[in-house]
């Protein structure tokens, strides 16, 4: 019965079955109350109905014990509203450390997947059981939605941002992709296939490929193709921050505020070097927008995360700096 009329999709992620326990919880609560309330103003209105024209009403006195009963239990229901979805919240927005990651293009009107290793897919993202998957997400051109119902995460994708995401899938199978908000003509045909498979044959599956090169490694060539290493270097002549273990870290700013360099950032400061200066730099970089790429910029984000992950660095390519400062593992 089930299976002919699915009321809900697949529980195939960790978060689907937390996202269904808040959601019947929060049916729940409403239906009790529903009851609650409907049926207490049919009984009252039976009970104290006028039975005779010249009925005068008695006055009615307030209640305290009443008035604070009604307050503080629907506050505390309310509480309980606020810290399971808050709990949910930041699970969803916290990517396990060993998730793998894979970097998402949305454009009108497919989506474009690339693996880490560079392998590239387009509608359709092979992903392994069991294993945390964490999206670097872009759009080309409009706001789409990335949306998968048996893993309950949907994550708008914005022109100009960089979104990320996460999902663990727990179940073997092909998983509907949807593009969650309206972006043109062919909106609803921007549909895809997450395919979760055993790990071995994922493994297979990703070996089988056309062996193009990593993220972080196109990344690095397009580093040195526009000349970004002639400024992001550690010695007397940078007129840039050094990038390595730049990564996840605080940044100070000219202006006085402290940001996190997250992918978002580094992205904005390729195509808007100005938006954000960091503290004792002058803001002369161009901007590189128009000149590269949305996939090119995950490429290069995917690059100087690469600097922060004590990962050797890709072959033929110097690494920014020679005297690297401490590594680190941190993440967001
Ligand atoms: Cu993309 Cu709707």
């Amino acid at each position: 019965m089930r299976e002919t009329f699915p009321l809900f999709p697949q529980q195939a992620s960790t978060l689907a079955p937390r996202v269904d326990a808040l959601y019947f919880y929060l049916i729940a609560v409403t239906i009790f109350f529903s009851l609650l309330i409907a049926l207490s103003i049919l009984y009252f209105a039976i009970k104290y109905r006028r039975r005779s024209e010249s009925e005068l009403p008695r006055g009615v006195e307030g209640s305290l014990k009443l008035e604070i009963a009604w307050s503080v239990i629907p506050l505390l229901i309310t509480f309980s509203f606020f810290i399971w979805g808050a709990s949910i919240f930041f699970a969803m927005n916290r990517p396990p450390s060993d998730a793998i990651e894979i970097s998402v293009v949305a454009k009108q009107w497919m989506w474009k997947f690339q693996h880490a290793d560079g392998q590239r897919e387009i509608n359709e993202l092979h992903v392994p059981i069991g294993q945390a998957v964490k999206l670097t997400m872009a759009s080309e051109d409009v706001i789409h939605s990335f949306y998968v119902p048996a893993f309950r995460m949907k994550r708008d994708v914005l022109p100009g941002k960089v979104a990320t995401y996460w999902f663990e899938p727990t179940r073997r199978g092909r998983y509907h992709l949807f593009c969650a908000e309206y972006c043109g003509t062919k909106h609803s045909g921007m549909i895809g296939w997450v395919e979760v498979m055993d790990p071995v044959d994922f493994q297979s599956w990703l070996a089988g490929g056309t062996g193009s090169e990593s993220l972080a490694s196109a990344g690095a060539k397009l580093f040195v193709q526009h000349a970004c290493n002639t400024c992001h270097r550690p010695d007397s002549l940078a007129r840039g921050p050094n990038l390595e273990g730049l990564f996840g870290k605080k940044v100070q700013l000219q202006d006085g505020r402290t940001i996190v360099a997250d992918e978002s950032y580094i992205r904005e400061s390729i195509v808007m070097p100005n938006a954000k200066t960091v503290a004792g730099f002058q803001p002369i970089m161009p901007t590189f927008q128009g000149l590269i790429s949305e996939e090119g910029l995950l490429q290069l984000v995917a690059y100087v995360k690469s600097l922060s992950k004590a990962a050797p660095s890709p072959e033929g390519v110097a690494p920014p700096v020679q005297n690297s400062p401490p590594r680190s593992e941190a993440k967001k």
